[in-house]
């Protein structure tokens, strides 16, 4: 049907006649001649027709409106001068149409206006109710071939250098135990009976390593039913792998070079290796979190061995209790940041209260060394403390310190939110800059104060530290997260291999024997024939490319997703189904039909 792309002719073109198929991204007509951005998928060309030139096409044209669908054929010219277009590829040209052949009219008004050269910013529902309109955007188009890219060249990486093998694994399981809530499936063959869509195919990656499979991936398909957020969906894809009989030195170096041959495909940057590694005591130490953005500074000092005991209770009150007292220090801030903002009702008050925080003390630092603060802290501290916290935090004159102090997890967090808004509205962050690390050594389990039990930090498959193989309960795990710019990228570790150790992590996080045999049976007897040492990583494909795409949301990085409220606004699902349907699947709901 046509010969060329809209968005592959040039100068070199000149004197052809081509044949374009298309929607006419916008039409204008300037005083009887009509000018058409003629769009495909890679870019727009510019066609012009008026009544003594192209005489037998002006008729067609004159027709026209915004996102018909057409063929054109017609003479590629050169612009003149005062028409050449920089900003456009293929701005040196336009066609003249000798034929326009409309294939498709628009029956019913836009939504809104698709046009490349449309700025406005459309309603997040409207853009996924009109996905099929909104992927034919610039910016969605972009990023969908983006995605395609990121997928292509980590398929090529793997398979091509590292002789990996992609293996897929089923989507209708047992559940997997990732920390959330599985989406169900009712079996109709066994009444009563449930499949669990996978969360990750970590049990199946890890049968493939006893199989022998040695190096397997695939670009897998999870489902979770957690709590949405901009990087979260129920429904994403990871890139999933499993190496056997290799360490984690080993994993970390493939891996990457896996990264860094991706970067470099997509952004041509080379990044430095190796990756910087923080344990995760450090990154939670100096960052409060266990993904902090190191593109910037600003990290946080403890400062609970200076003011235990002191006269201001809530700090000597937060020590006591087994919690810290932590400072975000930050220079200039005292001219960038008033004590409104800071003060109940403020907003970096207010960002400290959402991550559990009961206040938000602070101390200005002037000339001298002098200080402001509020009179509980000016008159509790002693001169030789107050001398130890502006030494400890190296605040100088124009510094804001910023106290959180409580539970150690609530100050972290406390400060951590802080932390990078404050980074954000300084303009310390260079949006260019790609920023990747390791945070390895997180603990083996949390304390889960609700139920009253350990829980997993990554997940029970997880090997302990080999130092610290006398007391399980606090030891470190052989994890590894990939952080790319404050986001967690990947997730892995090196895995239990021995079922002994296996039943000993399962009977730690309240597993009883008739559980553990009923759900992990098959890979505790799996491991009984001959279980190489293993370990694997996977990463959240779609936040990759939300951040390589310089989006904020995953739902840029993804063609059709969930709304926040994990609904499809193309399709409206989920929805309900008809009772035959249920009565097959042997399922009643206590839910009453919706109007
Ligand atoms: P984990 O649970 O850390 O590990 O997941 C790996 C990576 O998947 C991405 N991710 C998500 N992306 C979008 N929406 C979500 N709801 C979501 N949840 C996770 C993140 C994350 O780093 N089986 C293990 C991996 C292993 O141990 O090898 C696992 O799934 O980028």
């Amino acid at each position: 049907m046509r010969t060329h792309y809209c968005g592959q002719l040039r100068a070199e073109h000149v004197g052809e006649t081509v044949t374009l198929c298309g929607w006419v991204d916008r039409r204008r007509d300037h005083g009887g001649v009509i000018f058409v951005d003629l769009r495909d998928r890679t870019g727009v060309s510019q066609i012009v027709s008026d009544p003594e030139r192209t005489p037998t096409s002006y008729p067609a044209a004159d027709d026209l409106r915004n996102e018909y669908v057409v063929r054109i054929t017609g003479r590629v010219t050169q612009r003149p001068p005062e028409s050449l277009n920089p900003k456009l590829a293929t701005g040196e040209v336009e066609i003249y149409a000798d034929q326009i052949e409309l294939l498709n009219a628009v029956r019913k008004p836009l939504p809104f206006q698709v046009s490349t050269s449309e700025t406005e910013t459309v309603r997040e529902d409207l853009r996924l109710k009109y996905r099929y309109l909104d992927l034919r955007r610039e910016r969605m188009s972009r990023n969908l071939q983006l995605r395609h890219q990121v997928v292509k060249t980590l398929r090529r990486y793997l398979e091509d250098e590292h002789q990996f093998t992609e293996v897929e694994t089923p989507i209708l399981n047992r559940s997997t135990p990732e920390g959330a809530r599985d989406y169900l499936v009712p079996s109709r063959v066994h009444p009563g009976d449930f499949f669990a869509l996978p969360q990750s195919p970590q049990l199946f990656k890890q049968i493939l390593m006893v199989a022998g499979v040695d190096r397997y991936y695939q670009i897998a398909r999870c489902f979770r039913d957690e709590d949405l957020r901009a990087d979260r969906q129920p429904e994403f894809t990871q890139l999933d792998m499993e190496m056997s009989f290799m360490t984690q030195d080993e994993i970390l170096d493939l891996n990457e070079g896996l990264i860094c041959h991706l970067i470099k495909t997509i952004k041509g940057v080379d990044l430095p290796r190796p990756f910087p590694r923080l344990t995760y005591a450090e990154a939670m130490d100096r960052y409060g979190s266990d993904k902090p953005d190191t593109r910037f500074g600003l990290e946080l000092v403890n400062v609970s061995d200076i003011v235990q005991g002191s006269g201001f209770k809530v700090f000597a009150d937060a020590v006591s209790k087994g919690g810290i007292v932590k400072i975000l220090p930050i220079p200039g801030g005292n001219e960038a940041i008033s004590n409104v903002r800071i003060k109940p009702g403020g907003d970096l008050f207010n960002e400290a209260a959402a991550a559990g925080a009961r206040g938000l003390a602070y101390i200005r630092v002037r000339e001298g060394g002098e200080i402001d603060t509020i009179g509980a802290i000016k008159d509790n501290l002693t001169a030789q403390q107050k001398a130890e916290i502006l030494s400890r935090t190296g605040a100088e004159a124009g510094h804001l310190l910023l106290f959180a102090a409580g539970d150690t997890a609530t100050a972290n967090k406390t400060l951590d939110r802080l932390r990078q808004v404050v980074g954000k509205e300084l303009g310390l962050i260079d949006p260019d800059q790609l920023n990747l690390l390791w945070v390895v050594d997180f603990p083996m389990f949390e304390w889960n104060a609700d139920e009253k039990r350990l829980d997993p930090l990554h997940h029970p498959f997880t090997a302990p530290h080999p130092d610290d193989m006398e007391d399980l309960k606090t030891a470190r795990a052989l994890t590894h997260d990939i952080v790319f710019n404050g986001f967690e990228a990947g997730g892995g570790s090196i895995r239990i291999y021995q079922p002994e150790l296996q039943q000993q992590v399962f009977e730690l996080i309240g597993l009883s024997a008739a559980e553990t045999r009923d759900k992990f049976g098959f890979l505790l007897e799996a491991f009984e024939y001959g279980t190489p040492p293993h370990g694997g990583i996977a990463y959240g494909i779609d936040r990759l490319v939300m951040l390589l795409a310089g989006e904020d949301s995953i739902r840029d990085a993804i063609a059709f997703p969930k709304t926040q409220q994990a609904r499809c606004l193309l399709t409206n699902a989920p929805s309900a189904v008809d009772d035959k349907q249920l009565k097959e699947l042997h399922i009643a709901t206590v839910q009453k039909p919706k109007g």
